[in-house]
């Protein structure tokens, strides 16, 4: 495996930009935030963010607590929209569309992502229903073969399979940490979305759980428009093809990851890289 590392003087704590491929504009434009402003009532969270998020690339929100990636994350799938006094100017366009237009039906919306939470969160129920629930729920499957096909389609595809396979009717909430992430990540897939959400999905995991699950999400990648929110800038690197950098409320800088990482144009998202601050 190929590592490039920073050049120069400007990072100065060896910080691994990954081997895996960056941007490549011959990837779609999958969302396009047009200068988004989000209000919890009198408190200002963010301030007018233009961005694009692709198709088959992992974009990662950087920035220190409290900057307002969460807020952004939550804007996207509408999730906001249950908090009460909460108020978002601008628009969200997916596929060219406004997620916030009055013919859009936020449930079905939601639909179309998947989302993994910062701790793993599986339903105290089966590793099978787990995975079984939300397509039965939403009928995209109904016999039992059909959702046995699934079920084993979606943990393969979190890597979790060959682990699991002669336990699917045990307790999802049995299985290690990393386990259970990779099973919230198949989860999320189940109902075959096409944006993957994924807020510090690695920040309760152990490293070699945490590698488990960088490799996972490299590999679901070519399925999805994936939104990945990190602390871990080692990670960021590692496994972005875009980095968006917020700093209270804001987007500071967006763009390759490589050069979010060896060549910051500003100096706050510099400080912020190579751990300055945080
Ligand atoms: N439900 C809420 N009601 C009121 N204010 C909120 C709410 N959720 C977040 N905030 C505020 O909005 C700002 C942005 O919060 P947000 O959770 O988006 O930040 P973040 O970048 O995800 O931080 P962290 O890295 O700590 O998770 C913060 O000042 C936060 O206190
Ligand atoms: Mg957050």
């Amino acid at each position: 495996m190929q590592t490039v590392v920073a050049q120069g003087r400007l990072i100065d704590q060896q910080l691994h930009v990954g081997s895996h491929p960056g941007h490549d504009v011959t990837h779609r434009l999958k969302i396009r935030v047009d200068n988004v402003s989000f209000w919890y009532g009198e408190k200002q969270a963010l301030d007018g963010i233009t961005l694009d998020l692709y198709d088959q690339e992992v974009t990662a929100f950087i920035g220190p607590s409290g900057c307002g990636k969460s807020t952004l994350l939550r804007c996207l799938n509408r999730m906001n929209d249950e908090i009460r006094e909460a108020r978002m100017t601008g628009q969200i366009l997916l596929d060219g569309e406004n997620i916030n237009a009055p013919d859009v039906d936020p449930p079905f919306l939601r639909r179309r992502f998947g989302w993994v939470a910062q701790k793993p969160n599986p339903f105290p129920r089966s590793v099978y229903y787990n995975i079984a629930y939300g397509a039965l729920l939403h009928g995209l499957v109904r016999r039992r073969d059909e959702t046995d096909a699934l079920v084993r389609r979606c943990l393969e595809r979190a890597g979790l399979w060959d682990e699991v396979k002669d336990r699917l009717d045990k307790p999802g909430t049995d299985l290690s940490g990393g386990q259970q992430q990779r099973l919230c990540v198949a989860r999320a897939i189940s109902t075959d979305p096409e944006v993957l959400l994924m807020d510090e999905p690695g920040s309760a995991l152990d490293p070699v759980s945490t590698a488990h699950l960088e490799e996972l999400i490299e590999e679901l990648r070519e399925h999805y428009c994936i939104v990945i929110i990190t602390h871990n800038m080692q990670e960021a690197a590692r496994i972005s093809q875009r980095a968006a950098f917020f700093h209270l409320g804001k987007l500071v800088e967006q763009g390759d990851t490589k050069d979010i990482f060896v060549r910051p144009r500003t100096q706050l998202c510099h400080d912020y890289v190579t751990g300055r601050y945080g």
